[in-house]
């Protein structure tokens, strides 16, 4: 057996599904893949292996594995000590960092995950509204807690009555769907529709601006400036789940990318640099109903650590430097075009859909996708076939186990790292 087998015998006993969290399992392969050491673009496994990284912690790494300054930063932060649950200049220097850079931020919070993050957005809008509807859009993720956790389709992607929810995890208690309306992602017919006979109800509607969980579907423009302007119009707080698409192919974000300013966004993943950080805020008058100030709580013994603040800041100093995206933006094109090309040349029915560092690939589908249910009639076991193979030839993609999964890449990703990829994806697909 080889270590990385060995390993995931003696984790089954200890961890539950021997993992620390229920994606990490690999659908593509049946198990995790333990990974022993990681430099910029690459990983290597318990075995010795190395792989082109295309999954990048499912986009916490957008620098790169071990970046030099994000670790000085958190070296520094350990050296004084590390003292957690307390304020320091840190917090503050960050938060200030924050708003500078993302265009709806007035007022910060740090939580430890994204789940947190839209749990409090969501939260915040109901106290500050009045109102208890959560408007949400077909497919789009927000994390694992009880108030996202449904879909209004059935296994199949068919439509449920109206009205009626799917509950994506068992123990979730009756009669939270009550509060929930959701529509089809990019249809503004559909969005005129439910803020016409709804708009009174609605505290807040929470989107993917750009929604990468489905691979990469980016909004219409005609579609995001409408919810903007239905939901200031009938009183409603919106909100931009930016927990992937933050940093991701600009400094402020999706909302910076798409030229619209939400109300309150959620930020995660990439903005710790690797450690552990998400961020909410928004708007003054909203944030200012957090407590102490108001009467919203959100609180956490450890909100903010010094290691991972440090780390933040040192990650967001970076994506501030004027040649980020212009690499990025190269690096993609590189990547994107090269997959697409080997697709056709393999006669493979498959397309990438990407926008700055992170990417789909969708499988019988011969159509941009714009929505969920388009993504849905993805082939799945294709898609299986071509990471599993793609892991054999020393890339590694991850399969979340959903719809089509989101892929993307570092900044320390060289174009040379890209032909090198390239090569053996190219292996990988005619093997596939
Ligand atoms: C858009 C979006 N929101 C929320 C979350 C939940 O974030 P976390 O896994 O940090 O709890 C994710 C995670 O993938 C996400 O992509």
């Amino acid at each position: 057996m080889s270590r990385v087998e060995n390993q995931y015998a003696e984790a089954q006993q200890y961890l539950a599904g021997g993992v620390s969290s229920s994606t990490r399992v690999n659908q593509a392969i049946g198990r995790p893949l333990f990974f022993d050491r990681a430099a910029g673009c690459r990983v290597w496994d318990l075995d010795g292996r190395e792989y082109i990284d295309l999954c990048c912690s499912h986009g916490a790494t957008l620098i790169g594995h071990g970046d030099e300054r994000v670790r000085a930063a958190v070296e520094e932060a350990l050296e004084r000590g590390a003292a957690c649950s307390y304020e320091n200049e840190l917090h503050t220097n960050l938060a200030r960092l924050l708003c500078e850079t993302v265009p709806c931020l007035e007022l910060v919070r740090f939580t430890g995950s994204g789940t947190e993050a839209t749990l409090h957005c969501i939260r915040l809008a109901r106290a500050s509204t009045g109102r208890r509807k959560l408007l949400k859009f077909e497919g789009n993720f927000h994390g694992y807690h009880d108030q996202v956790m449904y879909s209004s389709l059935d296994e199949e992607g068919a439509s449920l009555p109206a009205g009626e929810f799917r509950q994506l995890s068992a123990g979730m208690p009756p009669g939270l769907d009550d509060h929930l309306i959701e529509v089809p992602y990019n249809d503004v017919a559909a969005l005129e529709q439910v803020f016409a006979e709804r708009g009174h109800e609605i505290a807040a509607a929470i989107c993917e601006a750009v929604y990468y969980n489905a691979g990469c579907v980016q909004p219409r423009q005609e579609w995001i400036t409408a919810l903007r302007q239905l939901t200031a119009q009938h009183g409603a707080i919106l909100i931009f789940d930016e927990v992937l698409s933050a940093f991701r192919m600009a400094p402020g974000g999706a909302q910076q990318h798409l030229g619209v300013t939400p109300d309150l966004c959620t930020i995660g993943k990439a903005v710790g640099g690797g450690y552990p950080l998400s961020v909410f805020g928004g708007r003054r008058e909203i944030m200012e109903r957090l407590m102490p100030q108001g009467d919203s709580q959100h609180s956490g013994t450890y909100n903010g650590h010094p290691s991972a603040v440090a780390a933040a800041t040192a990650a967001i100093s970076i994506y501030r430097e004027t040649d980020f995206y212009a690499h990025v933006n190269q690096v993609g094109k590189r990547l994107f075009d090269g997959l697409n090309q080997q697709f056709q040349r393999h006669g493979v029915d498959a397309h990438v859909q990407g926008l700055g560092a992170r990417f789909g690939v969708y499988f019988g589908i011969g159509e941009e996708v714009r929505d969920y249910r388009t993504a849905l009639r993805h082939d799945r076991e294709k898609m299986l076939r071509f990471i599993a193979s793609s892991i054999s030839e020393g890339v590694y993609f991850h399969d979340y186990g959903g719809v089509a999964c989101h892929h993307g890449f570092c900044r320390a990703t060289e174009i040379a790292d890209v032909d090198e990829a390239l090569e053996r994806l190219d292996r990988a697909i005619g093997k596939m």
